[in-house]
């Protein structure tokens, strides 16, 4: 995370167009899906979400079980929203483990090994469990949620996420009453995560965050195992991520290892290293800014110096209406 924010503007021609899945042909890729099959979930393995040319370059590996039941997820509701393209998504990163440049990540991540991946689930609950990641996700449908992800640094994307609601996995744990938070914690593994083996960074390794209980259990809050109906790229945080989306991106802590249930409330990573600037709560919101920047405003990628693409920032990122009640009468100054 910045000392300074890291507002940087990708060079013109960083990404060849001929690479950039555009927001039309995804939609359009889709909506033709959705009709072939009378608007029903998408399964089979004929029909693919990417086109054959994309196949080879553009889909990363991963395990045939993920690939089958990624196939078979339930399409988003198509949005009036650009969406980012897919190599913006997936090459301008924020994945400390892997470097502090936005395009380390995709460089060094291929380091990670996500498959075979071991979770917990633990602490306050009646059924804590150590599962592959298979085993975990058995019985559960995945779902694509198209939405914004907005930076603390002030730039955002839209991205189409394959995933499923984080509560269907605390469910199955069976949290007891004093589960009052859910902590997160990322891979802890130099060799795979190159930076966690840097004396020099700042980060007190392994990264880690949390919600409330019922930010948790919110419906909106998912976990990601894939975007752009494809398996979840190692430096988008594979194999599996949290997304939380009116919540600032460092809260969507990627590639997890453990959840744990506690009665306080969890240390996490930011919030350790600079507490006036980086809260617990980190919901998006306009009018609170960061003490070193304005928050009013972001930039959506893909951007340039000719088309800066800035746009409004909206209070908990524009889902308002879903998650403000969650929120109640909170000082939203005080509780940054
Ligand atoms: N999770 C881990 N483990 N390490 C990180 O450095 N960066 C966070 C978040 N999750 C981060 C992380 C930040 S600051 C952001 S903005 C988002 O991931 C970026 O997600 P993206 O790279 O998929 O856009």
């Amino acid at each position: 995370m910045p000392k300074k924010p890291l507002i940087i503007i990708p060079p013109k021609n960083q990404i060849a167009p001929s690479e950039i899945t555009s927001e039309s042909t995804y939609l359009n890729r889709r909506q033709l899906m959705t009709s072939l099959l009378g608007g029903a979930l998408i399964g089979g393995p004929l029909i693919s979400h990417a086109a054959p040319s994309q196949l080879t370059d553009e889909n990363p590996g991963g395990p045939a079980w993920l690939k089958e039941k990624l196939l078979a997820a339930k399409p988003a509701q198509p949005t009036s929203e650009s969406i980012t393209p897919y190599n913006h998504v997936t090459q301008y990163n924020n994945f400390y483990e892997f470097g502090t440049a936005k395009t380390d990540p995709a460089k060094t991540a291929h380091r990670l090994k996500p498959d075979p991946w071991r979770v917990s689930i633990n602490g306050a609950v009646d059924k804590p469990g150590q599962y592959f990641l298979d085993d975990l996700l058995k019985g559960i449908d995945f779902e694509e949620r198209i939405y914004r992800l907005r930076c603390v640094e002030a730039w955002s994307m839209v991205i189409p996420w394959v995933g499923f609601s984080l509560s269907e996995i605390l469910k199955k744990a069976q949290p007891n009453s004093s589960a009052k938070y859910v902590a997160f914690t990322t891979l802890l593994d130099k060799e795979q995560m190159p930076e966690q083996g840097n004396r020099l960074s700042t980060i007190n390794w392994p990264y880690q965050e949390g919600l409330r209980i019922d930010e948790a259990m919110h419906p909106l809050c998912i976990l990601a195992v894939g975007l752009y109906g494809k398996v979840l790229p190692n430096q988008n945080g594979a194999p599996l991520r949290l997304v939380v989306p009116w919540k600032y991106g460092f809260k969507s802590i990627k590639s997890i290892v453990a959840i744990t249930l506690m009665e306080k409330q969890p240390i996490t990573s930011w919030n350790v290293l600079a507490p006036k600037e980086y809260g617990f709560f980190a919901n998006v919101n306009p009018q609170v800014d960061h003490p070193r920047w304005s928050q009013a405003k972001e930039r959506r990628l893909p951007n340039s110096l000719l088309k800066p693409n800035i746009v409004p920032t909206q209070i908990y990122n524009g889902y308002g209406e879903e998650v403000a009640s969650l929120y109640g009468s909170l000082d939203l100054k005080k509780h940054f």
